[in-house]
């Protein structure tokens, strides 16, 4: 999915947030090319989300491929 390109080196923050919904146990498709684009100049990932699923089963199937 196309996602608009950068102007900033994310290399220069200690950590970026990201926030979006999980979908099948994935991030959406636009976080997905975010992070395919810019995954590898990223320090410190801190993901934000609300979610069909629960703290408690953040390791089942459908949340648990993100924590991996
Ligand atoms: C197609 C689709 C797939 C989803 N897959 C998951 C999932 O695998 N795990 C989960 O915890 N929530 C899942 N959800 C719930 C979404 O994360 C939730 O809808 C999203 O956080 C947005 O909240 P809202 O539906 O109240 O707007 C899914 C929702 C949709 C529409």
């Amino acid at each position: 999915m196309g996602i608009r390109p950068l102007k900033k080196d994310l290399g220069e923050y200690e950590r970026i947030v990201l926030c979006g919904p999980v979908w099948m146990g994935k991030f959406v498709p636009p976080l997905q090319s975010f992070m395919k684009r810019y995954g590898h100049q990223i320090n410190h990932l801190v993901f934000v989300t609300c979610c069909g699923s629960t703290f408690k089963n953040k390791d089942d199937k459908f949340l648990g491929e993100l924590a991996n």
